[in-house]
């Protein structure tokens, strides 16, 4: 599908993005392997977290509502779940892959995952081996390292302590979930902090979770309790409309019930870096989840540094940052940021090409690029989504402010993260 967007400023209103994909998918993946029933409102029924519904449905859980913003999954308890008559699909989902593999790993039964041509190209070495080390079974192309993959099953795990060379959430959700069935304690320790929402949802179902710094510890064998997850809105599609409100004129958002988890804080650290004109209103708590409304107005951005501790706090936001980048004064450099060259696409490459194909120079480099602001977007070509959600509505914000209208081509990978993204752009 094309997705054709127009030069556009005055963007006014109140809105709400759709549900954070990292908590809906946990709230499944923790309602199915917990007791009793968990409610879940504000489900993202983006693709990626449908890949994970699906999926449980196929392990033998039963769940009302697949689809719809409300749902409820029947937990089938810490040795409820069946082996699957087929291949599991996980479609585009890294998230899904890598959790699911530590739930995997652990079960008396045979399972065999793969995805789309993008997953199929995705590094699970980084989940497998430290799974194997627990006593966990793989057999996939590459040493288990690329789907289709094979988890044998049947392996009684047991805990380990994991030094991570990369700060990436799914190695260490991957590993606490295999820690929940493990002997003994499970330990994981990241080099700098990535998102938590893990951690925070297996202490309110009732895991035994210690949290010390950049370590975590899970103690195995305790059964969770199913409960109920309000879904807050997803600071990562959220951060796609504040930065359309920062780079167009006249314009004022007020977008409300976005999750501020710290260890996602990062996109509005750099924007508030970068002179953004941003306030956080109505701060509360949803289990567990810091929430607010942001009002987000136009904003005369000056360029920044984006780097370090603080890259796995905004990595998903990098490729919109880059847009915000081409129209602050000065050269933001965006380092230290090598993940995004295995995420649904390499988002470095993608981006270097996009925003050249647009009209902006950019430099490139190994571990992220390099934008000097106050730069014309050109417009008046198709750009390539790469089949990457966050390219596609990159690109969208980049035509707002572009001279001619820019068309995105296969912009229906929009649906796996923010299936109204359009709708809403249109409504402003
Ligand atoms: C996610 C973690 C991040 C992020 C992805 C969602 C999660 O990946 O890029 O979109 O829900 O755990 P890494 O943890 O591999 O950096």
């Amino acid at each position: 599908m094309d997705l054709k967007v127009e030069p556009k400023s005055n963007l006014k209103g109140e809105i709400k993005v759709s549900g954070d994909k990292s908590i809906s998918h946990r709230a499944v993946m923790l309602g199915a392997i917990a007791e009793g029933k968990t409610h879940i409102e504000g489900f993202l029924t983006g693709e990626d977290c449908l890949s994970t519904a699906k999926a449980f449905q196929d392990l033998g859980v039963k769940i009302e509502g697949v689809g719809e913003e409300k749902m409820v999954v029947h937990g089938r308890g810490l040795n409820g779940l069946e082996e699957a008559d087929n291949v599991l699909d996980f479609g585009n989902s890294g998230t899904t892959t890598r959790l699911m593999m530590g739930i995997l790993a652990a079960q008396d039964f045979y399972t065999v995952a793969t995805g789309d041509s993008s997953l199929r190209g995705r590094p699970m070495a980084r989940v497998t081996e430290p799974l194997a080390q627990m006593g966990g079974s793989f057999e996939g192309r590459d040493n288990a390292n690329l789907l289709p993959i094979t988890v044998l099953g049947g392996n009684k795990l047991e805990g380990i302590k994991y030094e991570s060379s990369v700060a990436s959430a799914q190695v260490k959700s991957a590993i606490l979930l295999a820690g929940l069935w493990a002997n003994g304690v499970t330990e994981v320790r990241e080099p700098s902090k990535s998102r938590d929402h893990t951690e925070r949802m297996l202490e309110y179902f009732g895991a035994e979770i210690e949290v010390d710094g950049l370590t975590v510890r899970v103690k195995g064998g305790k059964p969770l309790k199913g409960n109920k997850v309000v879904v807050p809105g997803d600071i990562s599609s959220a951060a796609f409309l504040m930065v359309a409100a920062m780079i167009t004129d006249g314009s004022e958002l007020l977008i409300k019930n976005v999750g501020l988890n710290p260890s996602r804080y990062g996109i509005i650290k750099a924007l508030q870096k970068m002179n953004g004109n941003l306030e956080l209103l109505n701060e509360r708590e949803l289990n567990g989840e810091p929430v607010a409304d942001l009002l987000v107005k136009s904003s005369q951005l000056k360029a920044t540094v984006i780097d370090g501790d603080l890259i796995p706090l905004l990595i998903d936001e990098i490729p919109v940052l880059a847009i915000a980048a081409t129209q602050a004064q000065g050269k933001t450099i965006i380092k230290d940021a090598k993940e995004l060259r295995v995420k649904e696409t390499d988002r470095i490459d993608a981006m270097v090409k996009e925003l050249r194909r647009v009209g902006v120079e950019v430099k490139e480099r190994e571990d992220g690029m390099e934008i000097l602001g106050g730069q014309k977007i050109v417009g008046g070509v198709t750009c390539q989504s790469y089949h990457d959600h966050r390219i596609a509505m990159s690109m969208a914000i980049a035509a707002l402010i572009a001279e001619k209208p820019i068309v995105i081509e296969g912009a229906e990978c929009i649906n796996i993260s923010f299936p109204n993204f359009a709708d809403l752009l249109k409504s402003l």
